[in-house]
C-alpha cells in the first residue's frame, strides 16, 4: 500500500488508522535499508520547540536533508508561541513558507489551534499530552527485535505521561498486551485508557492499569520506562521524586520480565532515578536502536506526508 497522508495533522498517535499507522512502520523499515532518494527536494520543514530536544530535532533534521529538503528551526526564546505573536498567525505565516511544521511544545490546545489555522500537516513533536514521533520509533524498534507487534507485552514503568500515552495508543492499534504500573496519582488519564480500549479490540489489544512494578513486568517482552518529572514540570520534581520511589527498572525488576525481554527508555535518561546504569548498560538494553529508529520512522512519517509514493 502506498501510504498517502497529504493534507493531514498528527497531534496525537491516534490521528492514524491502525492499517495506516502499520504501513508507516513498514515503509520506515524499507528505508532504513534503502538508498537515499531525493524524493523531498525542495520541500521545507519548519520545526518550532518551546521545549529542549537533542533526539527529536536531529531525527527530523537529518530525515528531511537525508531525503533532499529543507529544515529551518526556531528556538523558544524566538518565537514566543502565544506570547510574542498569537498561535493563529504563526501558523498562518509559516504555512505560507513551509511545507509542514513539526511543532515541539506544552498544552495540546495549541497544537490543536496551529492544525486549525495551518494548511500545511502540522506534526507533534512532544507535547504535554503525547509523543507521537517517538511511539512510531519505539513500535518500529520492537517489530524488528521481536518480529512482530500483535500479542507482545509491554511493561511501562513510572509516569502515565506523554510517552506512554502515545506509547499505549501505539500498542493497542497493533494488538499488544500494554501494562502500565504507576502510583496512582500518576497513572494514564482515563480518557487515553477509554480511546486505547476501544481501538484495542480490533486487534485484540489489552491494556491493564497496574501499580506494582513487579505484576506489570511478569512474563513481559519489553520493559520501557521514561523519567519521573518531564520538561516543565520541573517545580514538581521533589514530590515526583518520593511518589516514584520503587519505580525504577533494575536488574532484580528486568529478571522478572521473559528471559529475552529488552529494556526501552526515549531518553534522556536519569540514571539512578528511574533506571540504574547496570539496565542502561546492560544486554537487553535496545535504546540506540530505538534512537535512531525515530530518524527511519520522521522519515517514512514525511515522506507519506508531503511525497506519498514519490
Ligand atoms: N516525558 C519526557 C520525554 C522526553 C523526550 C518529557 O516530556 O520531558
Amino acid at each position: 500500500m502506498t501510504l498517502d497522508l497529504r493534507g493531514r495533522h498528527l497531534l496525537s498517535l491516534a490521528d492514524l488508522g491502525a492499517e495506516e499507522l502499520l504501513a508507516l512502520l513498514e515503509l520506515a523499515r524499507q528505508l532504513k535499508s534503502k538508498e537515499e532518494d531525493k524524493a523531498l527536494k525542495g520541500k521545507v520543514l519548519v520545526l518550532l520547540f518551546e521545549k529542549p530536544s537533542l533526539r527529536t530535532r536531529l531525527s527530523f533534521e537529518v530525515a528531511m536533508r537525508s531525503l533532499g529538503g529543507e529544515c529551518l528551526f526556531f528556538s523558544p526564546q524566538e518565537v514566543g508561541l502565544g506570547v510574542r505573536e498569537p498561535v493563529k498567525d504563526v501558523a498562518r505565516v509559516i504555512a505560507r513558507h513551509a511545507h509542514a511544521i513539526a511543532v515541539r511544545t506544552f498544552a495540546q490546545g495549541t497544537l490543536e489551534e496551529m492544525a486549525r489555522y495551518s494548511s500545511v500537516p502540522v506534526i507533534n513533536a512532544l507535547s504535554d499530552h503525547e509523543h507521537p514521533t517517538q511511539a512510531l520509533g519505539d513500535l518500529l524498534t520492537i517489530w524488528e527485535v521481536k518480529g512482530r507487534l500483535q500479542g507482545i507485552t509491554l511493561a511501562f514503568i513510572g509516569d502515565g505521561n506523554n510517552v506512554a500515552r502515545s506509547l499505549c495508543l501505539g500498542a493497542a492499534m497493533t494488538g499488544m498486551d500494554f501494562r502500565i504500573a504507576s502510583p496512582p496519582s500518576y497513572q494514564l488519564p482515563a480518557h487515553v485508557v477509554a480511546r486505547a480500549q476501544e481501538l484495542a479490540k480490533a486487534k485484540g489489544g489489552k491494556i491493564t492499569l497496574l501499580q506494582n512494578p513487579e505484576d506489570a513486568v511478569a512474563g513481559a517482552d519489553v520493559v520501557y520506562t521514561d523519567v519521573w518529572t518531564s520538561m516543565g514540570q520541573e517545580a514538581e520534581a521533589e514530590v515526583r521524586h518520593r511518589a516514584f520511589v520503587g519505580y525504577q527498572v533494575d536488574q532484580a525488576l528486568m529478571a522478572k520480565a521473559r528471559s529475552d525481554a529488552i529494556f526501552m527508555h526515549d531518553l534522556p535518561a536519569h540514571r539512578g532515578e528511574e533506571v540504574t546504569d547496570e539496565v542502561m548498560e546492560g544486554p537487553q538494553a535496545v535504546i540506540w536502536q530505538q534512537a535512531e529508529n525515530k530518524t527511519h520512522a520522521i522519515k517514512a512519517l514525511l515522506l507519506s506526508l508531503l511525497a506519498p509514493g514519490g
